[in-house]
């Protein structure tokens, strides 16, 4: 038996081992790409030649047909399929990569956003047509609110880099209020902060100052006043934190930040490990993003819709972008423009995801105030389960600290096996996990960043810790061969990832007949 508890398969079975005359791997198919097994002569559907016309393309026709894959229905459906059995997903198994609250999204969500209501609504609608859509959005900005603790939630932001774009372009359009857009130029930046956070200040025309963490991974609040100067005119402070930590002196911090005269934004996209057990508001957060495809568990990866509605504090509210619903006596208005108010316009060109929106208040309808503090509780005992289950055997920065909802380890544990922090995710997946995060945050060496979430059972977090201790025994003691190499299992071997990142190959050309 192995760790999972399925029979072990035999050495002379092992896929591996063996190359197929077809390159398929029992029923995994080896999928060449669409322009590879598409033809000229062949089609889904029969289109009868269009009657004779006079063509008024000029120079613009074309001489020869495009290059398109002609495949049949079945053809087609299949290759899709076929791609589709390659991807990774939250319904295929536990997906526990730090900082992305790869969480389950209940069916009842689904249900709810196929309402033919909701799912086939257009946003050029009559308002008049859409009241229970408009319904939704406030009674979800209503609810958020209450979490938060803050005055008014702008919703229209696409993705949590989208809401601190907003939440940033909001405290500049107060500063500019202010008449200081001129001198207050600068934002502050903790270097544990994700990437988006620089960037966005960075996009806006500010310039960055970092602040160190500490030794324990908290952002001190002596570190944050050493930084503050009349220049500022931000903070942008992620809690919990990118180390998993709850970051202990933010009151102390925001109250700094407030009397220098500059505004907190708040990176809330790790929300998930706070709902119902704090409220931003109440610590002195001016701005904060909720990510809804993270802590409501609307769905994300692979580019798909995020959605980053920002709170805002009653000194931000004035300048939330539009539109906005505003509820007058018992009907609800959809406020388009921002003539006659401070908003700073508009961050889309309509009223923000709405498919996301109905998931996300049916995630927080179903689950009640007390179901959401249990996902939160649950949330952080799940992590805090694998730290203290694997503190023995990996090494974790910040010691026995307890952590929020993702365990944060680093690669001192690996110093004398010769094996990297990529080398133990690789091998991962030739046991059926996905990977951690690994490598960020970036001021822990090696790390690797394990975000359960909630959704997991405590049989199947037992089983992937039991598989990280295997991985891990097996690592110190020098079994190299089971990781030099890995994923040996996986549809393709390890790849150079910085040339795939560096430079992707994106576009198929044909290759010049023999
Ligand atoms: C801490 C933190 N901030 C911001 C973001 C950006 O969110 P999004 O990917 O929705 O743009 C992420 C995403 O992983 C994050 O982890």
């Amino acid at each position: 038996m192995n760790v999972q508890g399925r029979p072990t398969r035999p050495a002379a079975a092992d896929a591996a081992a063996r190359a197929t005359f077809t390159g398929n791997r029992a029923l995994d198919i080896e999928e060449a790409l669409i322009f590879e097994t598409g033809r000229f002569d062949a089609s889904g559907v029969d289109v009868e030649d269009p009657p004779p016309f006079v063509s008024r393309l000029g120079p613009l026709a074309r001489a020869s047909a495009p290059d398109l894959p002609g495949l049949s229905e079945p053809e087609a459906v299949r290759h899709y399929v076929r791609l589709s059995r390659d991807n990774y997903s939250i319904d295929a198994g536990i997906y526990p990569l730090g900082s992305c609250t790869m969480k389950h999204n209940p069916r009842l969500n689904e249900a709810m956003a196929r309402l033919p209501g909701f799912a086939d609504a257009h946003p050029l609608q009559p308002e008049s047509t859409v009241k229970g859509a408009l319904e939704v959005v406030e009674a979800l900005a209503a609810a958020l609110m209450t979490m938060t603790g803050m005055s008014a939630i702008a919703m229209s932001p696409k993705a949590g880099a989208h809401g601190e774009l907003c939440g940033m372009m909001a405290i500049k359009a107060a500063i500019e209020a202010r008449g200081e857009a001129a001198s207050r130029r600068v934002v502050l930046v903790p270097d544990s902060a994700h990437g988006t956070n620089p960037a966005t200040a960075a996009l806006l025309g500010f310039s960055v100052r970092p602040v160190p963490a500490g030794d324990d991974g908290d952002v001190g609040v002596d570190a944050v006043r050493a930084a503050l100067a009349p220049d500022v005119a931000a903070i942008m402070l992620t809690n919990p934190n990118t180390c998993g930590l709850f970051e202990r002196q933010i009151v102390g911090i925001a109250d700094a930040v407030r009397d220098a005269g500059a505004y907190f934004y708040c990176d809330g996209a790790n929300f998930n490990a706070i709902v119902g057990k704090t409220r931003p508001g109440d610590l002195g957060v001016d701005a904060m993003h909720i990510n809804l495809h993270k802590t409501f568990s609307t769905p994300h990866g692979g580019g798909g819709p995020g959605a980053g509605p920002v709170a805002l504090s009653e000194r931000l509210a004035p300048f939330a972008p539009v539109p906005f619903v505003r509820r007058e006596g018992a009907a609800l208005r959809l406020v388009e423009h921002a003539e006659g108010t401070e908003s700073f316009g508009r961050m889309t060109a309509f009223h923000g995801q709405m498919g996301m929106f109905v998931r996300a208040l049916a995630f927080i309808f179903s689950h009640g105030a007390d179901g959401l503090r249990q996902a939160s509780e649950d949330a952080v005992l799940s992590a805090n389960y694998i730290r203290a289950s694997l503190n023995d055997v990996m090494s974790a920065p910040f010691g026995d600290r307890v952590c929020m909802h993702e365990a944060l380890f680093d690669d001192r544990w690996l110093k004398d096996t010769g094996l990297t922090t990529l080398d133990f995710a690789k091998a991962m997946i030739d046991e059926g996990f996905h990977p951690m995060t690994v490598y960020f945050p970036l001021i822990v060496h090696g790390a690797m960043l394990i975000e359960p979430t909630e959704s997991e059972s405590k049989a199947g977090l037992d089983r992937f810790i039991m598989t990280l201790r295997d991985l891990a025994f097996a690592a110190k003691s020098g079994d190299r061969e089971r990781f030099a190499s890995a994923p040996i299992h996986a549809p393709r071997r390890r790849l150079d990832e910085t040339l795939a990142a560096r430079h992707p190959v994106l576009r198929w050309t044909r290759s010049a007949p023999a």
